[in-house]
């Protein structure tokens, strides 16, 4: 018996990192996934890894800021697997700078991603999940840039706030309907965040990992909380924000 046997999850940027461990979790507890991803290689990559261990997973490929792909998501969660019962928000992109050098681009570019992100494939879900007049979960991504703020991400950290905010608006919003919404500010070392490890902690890191000693820093470490989160035996939990 797994925690989301029968369920149905999507889960956005879902082709590496952290959202490939939540992909991968989720199917692992016996949801059938919706490989959300940019990129499209490392999106079929992650489903197929999904089917290979005997796991339901189909890879939608495009940008879940594009209004017409995140709606693509819930239509394929329905059609491909007849319904949708969780959806994990974690796409994300950094673009570094401190304010005085950031371009207008950097800006947008950042805001766009994460908040359009994690508002449009929101929105489809509620919608669906009212239409249908039922309740599911959303786990949205957030970061202790945005908490706690970070030098040299202005964008990011702002966009992260905005996210825990969104989160719990949601919550209130959903209440009724038992739509619950928790956000992950998570730590992991991932493609993201590789570059800005200091080289003595990575080499500290290698040496753990050498003696056989638990990996911290392992992206798929963030996996089962978020798996919780989009089941029913969190229906009590809603409105939180969890460092992971
Ligand atoms: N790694 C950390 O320590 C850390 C800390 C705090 C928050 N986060 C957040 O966790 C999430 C995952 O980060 P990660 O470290 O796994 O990064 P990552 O770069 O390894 O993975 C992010 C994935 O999202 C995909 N993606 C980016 N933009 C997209 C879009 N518009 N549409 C669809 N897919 C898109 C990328 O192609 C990539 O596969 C992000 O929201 C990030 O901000 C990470």
């Amino acid at each position: 018996m797994g925690l989301l046997d029968a369920k149905v999850v999507v889960v956005t940027g879902a082709g590496r990192g952290i959202g490939r461990g939540e992909a991968l979790e989720c199917a692992a507890q016996g949801a059938a996934v919706v490989v959300a991803e940019f990129d499209a290689d490392a999106g079929e990559a992650v489903a197929k890894e999904i089917e290979v261990a005997g796991g339901r997973a189909v890879a939608v490929s495009g940008d879940v800021a594009d209004s017409a792909v995140a709606d693509s998501l819930v239509r394929a969660a329905v059609e491909e697997f007849g319904g949708l019962d969780a959806v994990v928000n974690n796409a994300g992109i950094l673009r570094d700078k401190t304010v005085a050098k950031m371009s207008d681009d950097d800006w947008d570019a950042v805001v766009r991603v994460h908040l359009r992100g994690h508002f449009l494939p929101t929105r489809a879900a509620m919608q669906y999940w009212r239409e249908n007049k039922r309740g599911g979960h959303l786990v949205h991504t957030a970061s202790t840039s945005g908490l706690l703020g970070n030098f040299g991400q202005g964008n990011y950290g702002a966009a992260k706030a905005g996210i825990a905010a969104f989160s719990t608006i949601v919550a209130q919003e959903g209440a009724r309907a038992g739509i619950t919404s928790n956000a992950i500010a998570p730590t992991a070392l991932t493609r993201m965040t590789l570059d800005l490890m200091p080289q003595e902690a990575r080499d500290q890191r290698d040496e753990a990992l050498a003696r056989g000693e638990f990996d911290f820093f392992a992206p798929e470490n963030i996996a089962p909380l978020v798996a919780f989160l989009c089941s029913d035996a969190s229906s009590h939990i809603s409105g939180k924000v969890f460092g992971v």
